[in-house]
């Protein structure tokens, strides 16, 4: 077929594999994306057109759009994403594997003929600012044009891409399609896609091959499967690390700027952290975004940590979100938004569950996400929801207020601190600070969190998460640890401060089942401590595994929370934690081959202080 090959794409290794890739997958034809405002236009009208999206009132909201999936098909499948490496202890017990020969033996079929009554999209993007040494480049092909319209947002996107690569630059291959082929005049759905569903990556070869999905981490293949997978097999080999981490900037009132990364697991806070607001009682602080869900962090001969946003847009959770919770992202969604599975107001506006915080009162009418009416007495009587709680919306980092200077640059920005924290009603206290880097890892690594509507199945139950990368581990889960532990052990060497390492937990329920802790913009309050810490300000006290603040430490100008609310947030539970460390046994124990020493030395060493 006709691959219509743009003069400006030089690198013959690419042009034989999108020609490989087109022979296989039979599309009727083959358009190779450009980058440009006007293709996004032309591309969000055909989307239109199709029924794919709605175009919301540009009155209200400019230049923005409403996608609704199929109801099939709302969010990441765990399930069925695989990590394919030639030795099955290589992707660890925690991934799904299958030996490589066999997996592609099995997609073979699935993809013969997958695009056909379709067009492969060529979306060439690069993870990270293009040309920064920091940077990997990508090129996925998908016959999905809402796929190829989000990658303009996400990622640097465009015909730009191929002048890194050249004549015999690297990429990393990505395939995608959505499962469906049109037979001839067939009409299309509105949301293509199909019931067997695989999201594969190869480690080895740098690859990734996704079937059956349209949505988010499924589809948008340069964000969990390149910037996590496959980025993380590349940390390994090269140094470096690939984290589910927002980064962002703290400025004090004196002008003094930190960096933090933090990893919660999905839909547990990163956007909202990443663009706090101060609260009252903070004047003179500034928070400023450089990314909100993934970070690459490199060390440089120093002993510093570089970190980059390899994104350049947000994919973020819409629902909960509004200008109480987040006002920064509220003004970052006022124009040029993609929304996806969230309501239609009767005025051509969106509409997801806690906007009526904003606006005092739920909206008399919507059509919610699945395209139902929607009233409070419906809602009421049958529990629906208007938005899915998996809503999302994709956005361009520039359209935030709070977007920091240095987050297009491509030195990065050097981290003070990391944070990790998961979902916990239960058990785990407000902030504890790792007395040692090895204390930090083994906080992280046991991290447990409740599973929320990001990935497909159960919601709500507790599992070990560690470093908020289950979903997202590109290889075997211990040797992950010693990464970690080694990265530490390089920066010692070079004699430099190492980043000190805080395990959070906004998410304490009192006995009414309500969350204790205020969060969102509050949670300044912990990020001022952690702060005052790195600098010697406060002492805090010793606990069990590590640091925690007293009552007097933390600022409260401005809030009533009082020493009582503070000892529900903060206690460490013997009986809880005795109850908790059987879990990070178990863990253990799945874990076992290649687990590192540390992690079993450091956990004797709590249950001795617990003993005691
Ligand atoms: P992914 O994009 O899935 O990786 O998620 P994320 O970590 O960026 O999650 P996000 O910031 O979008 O938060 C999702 C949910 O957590 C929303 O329902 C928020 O309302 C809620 N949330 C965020 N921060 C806080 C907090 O400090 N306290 C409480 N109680 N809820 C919070
Ligand atoms: C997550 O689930 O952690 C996300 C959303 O950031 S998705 O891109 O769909 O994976
Ligand atoms: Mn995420």
């Amino acid at each position: 077929m006709n691959l219509n090959a743009p003069a400006y794409v030089k690198n013959p290794k690419l042009i034989a594999w999108v020609s490989e890739m087109a022979a296989l997958c039979k599309p009727d034809t083959v358009y190779w994306c450009d980058g440009s405002q006007e293709e996004y236009d032309r591309l969000c009208q055909q989307l239109v057109d199709a029924g794919t999206f709605k175009k919301l009132n540009p009155a209200k909201r400019p230049n923005s759009f409403l996608a609704c999936s199929d109801p099939s098909d709302v969010a990441r499948v765990e399930d069925r994403t695989y990590i394919c490496s030639e030795k099955k202890e290589n992707a660890g017990p925690t991934n799904n594997w299958m030996a490589p020969a066999d997996m592609r033996a099995t997609l073979q079929p699935l993809f013969d003929g997958c695009m056909k009554g379709r067009t492969m999209y060529v979306v060439p993007f690069s993870m990270g600012p293009l040309g920064s040494p920091i940077a990997h480049v990508g090129i996925e092909l998908s016959d999905s044009a809402y796929v190829a319209v989000n990658q303009r947002i996400m990622t640097r996107m465009g015909k730009a891409v191929y002048d890194v690569i050249g004549t015999d630059g690297a990429f990393v291959p990505c395939v995608h399609t959505v499962g469906a082929p049109l037979q001839a005049g067939q009409k299309d759905v509105t949301w293509p896609c199909n019931k067997t569903k695989y999201i594969v990556h190869y480690p080895e070869t740098r690859e990734i091959w996704s079937y059956g999905s349209g949505y988010g981490g499924n589809a948008l293949l340069g964000k969990k499967c390149f910037a996590l997978r496959i980025a993380s097999n590349m940390g390994r080999d090269q140094g470096w690390l690939a984290e589910h981490m927002l980064i962002l900037g703290v400025t004090n009132p004196q002008g003094k700027k930190y960096h933090v990364a933090a990893a919660f697991p999905s839909a547990c806070g990163k956007t909202n952290f990443s663009m706090l607001v101060p609260p009252e009682g903070f004047a003179g602080w500034n928070v400023t975004t450089i990314g909100d869900d993934i970070a690459w962090i490199k060390p440089s001969a120093d002993g510093k940590l570089h970190a980059i946003n390899p994104e350049a847009g947000y994919f973020g959770v819409a629902p909960g979100t509004n200008f109480h919770t987040n006002p920064n992202c509220m003004a970052s969604l006022d124009k040029n938004v993609i929304f996806t599975n969230v309501a239609l107001t009767d005025e051509g506006d969106v509409w997801w569950e806690g906007m009526e915080k904003d606006t005092g009162s739920l909206p008399d009418h919507l059509i919610d996400w699945q395209g139902k009416d929607w009233t409070p007495q419906i809602a009421k009587e049958t529990g629906a929801k208007a938005a899915h709680p998996n809503a999302r919306f994709t956005v361009t980092a520039t359209n935030n207020p709070a977007l920091d200077p240095a987050w297009d640059d491509a030195a990065g920005v050097v981290i003070d601190a990391f944070i990790f924290g998961g979902r916990r009603s239960t058990t785990v206290p407000l902030v504890t600070e790792a007395r040692t880097w090895t204390e930090g890892v083994y906080m992280a690594a046991t991290m447990g969190s409740e599973t929320t509507a990001a990935a497909a199945g159960q919601q709500g139950v507790v599992r070990r998460d560690p470093f908020a990368m289950l979903p997202f581990m590109g290889y075997n889960m211990s040797d992950y640890f010693q990464h970690w532990l080694n990265m530490g052990d390089k920066l010692k060497a070079t004699g430099a401060k190492l980043p000190a390492i805080y395990c959070v937990n906004w998410f304490r329920k009192g006995d009414d089942g309500k969350f204790v802790w205020p969060g969102y913009g509050e949670n300044m309050r912990v990020l001022k401590w952690m702060i005052d810490r790195i600098e010697g300000q406060v002492k805090g006290k010793d606990n069990v595994f590590g640091v925690s603040p007293t009552y007097e430490e933390i600022n409260w100008t401005g809030l009533n929370f009082t020493a009582e609310q503070f000892k529900t947030v903060t206690s460490i539970d013997k009986a809880a934690w005795v109850q908790e460390l059987k879990l990070h046994e178990e863990l253990f124990t799945q874990l076992a081959y290649h687990l590192p020493s540390e992690m079993t030395a450091t956990k004797a060493a709590i249950e001795q202080r617990l003993e005691a």
